[in-house]
């Protein structure tokens, strides 16, 4: 069963000792239920704030986000939350298998009664044959395999992910990414995923959530109607640059970008 993340008039402000820093401003954000999310926007607009707010890591000032109606801690008491960093968090001194199983250690192994096998999920993005081995024998990719294994231990509705391929080689991030939607459709999650790419966000998402400047709002969702399983092929079609043209207007605004083109038009013209 899979569930809708929903965000109603979020607010968060930073209470630091020197002046409050407000991070997200009313945002509104619908993910629904077994979709694929992902947010948008410059550096320093709350996206990790958000995504932390959905985690239950963070409370927010005012406002609510719901995981299918319950409040954050509720899903997270309830396993239904999976979350990827943007460094893989694995344990150095624990093999691939037993980090995978940390989730199993961290509940207690009896109150783990649906969890996956570990077997499975390591056969599942791709690590069979590294059981045992430790962090530091992986490739950056490789790491970010075991820790979306981990995410998926306690079989979460949700799985959020926080820039997870942002240190990796353009290749690596493209197979990561085709992957990481290959696991999505077989796991059922909802996923929301925290990118700034924009070709990114549009060959991955349903909905991309383009977020303004600090403070974060949501000031477009745009709506990513290209056929599943998504293909590399696509991001060779013209609806695909269409779709990523329609981030880029929400990122940055029609105007900018005509002023860009302008600019570049009269370059090429001198
Ligand atoms: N724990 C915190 N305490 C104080 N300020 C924070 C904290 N976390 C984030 N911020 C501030 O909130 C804003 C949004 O941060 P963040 O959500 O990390 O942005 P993004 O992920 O979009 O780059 C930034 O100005 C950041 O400095
Ligand atoms: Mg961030």
């Amino acid at each position: 069963m899979s569930e809708d993340i929903r965000a109603k008039r979020v607010t968060m402000v930073f209470e630091g000792r020197g002046t409050p820093v407000t991070a997200l401003e009313d945002v509104d954000l619908l993910v629904p239920a077994g979709s694929f999310g992902a947010i948008i926007g410059p550096s320093g607009c709350g996206k990790s704030t958000l995504l932390r707010l959905a985690a239950d890591v963070l409370g927010a000032t005012a406002g609510s986000v719901t995981i299918g109606g319950r409040t954050p801690a509720v899903a997270r008491r309830d396993h239904k939350l999976g979350f990827v960093f943007q460094s893989p968090t694995l344990l150095p001194w624990r093999t691939v298998r037993q980090n995978v199983e940390l989730p199993l250690d961290i509940v207690g192994r009896s109150r783990a009664s649906g969890a996956h096998s570990a077997t499975d999920l390591i056969k599942l993005v791709g690590l069979e044959g590294f059981d045992n081995a430790l962090p530091h024998e992986l490739s950056g990719g490789m790491q970010q395999r075991a820790a979306i294994a981990r995410a998926l231990m306690l079989r979460p509705t949700i799985l959020l992910l926080d820039e997870p391929f942002g240190a990796l080689d353009e290749i690596t991030r493209q197979r990561m990414n085709l992957e990481l939607l290959r696991i999505w459709a077989d796991t059922g999650t909802t996923a929301l995923l925290v990118t700034h790419s924009i070709a990114e966000a549009v060959f991955m998402a349903d909905r991309v959530y383009v977020m303004s400047p600090r403070p974060g709002r949501i000031t477009a969702t745009i709506e990513v109607v290209l056929p599943r399983p998504r293909t590399l092929e696509m991001m060779k079609s013209s609806a695909f640059f269409d779709y990523v043209n329609r981030v880029r207007d929400g990122l940055f605004g029609r105007e900018a970008q005509e002023m860009a083109q302008a600019a570049s038009v009269s370059v090429e013209a001198y």
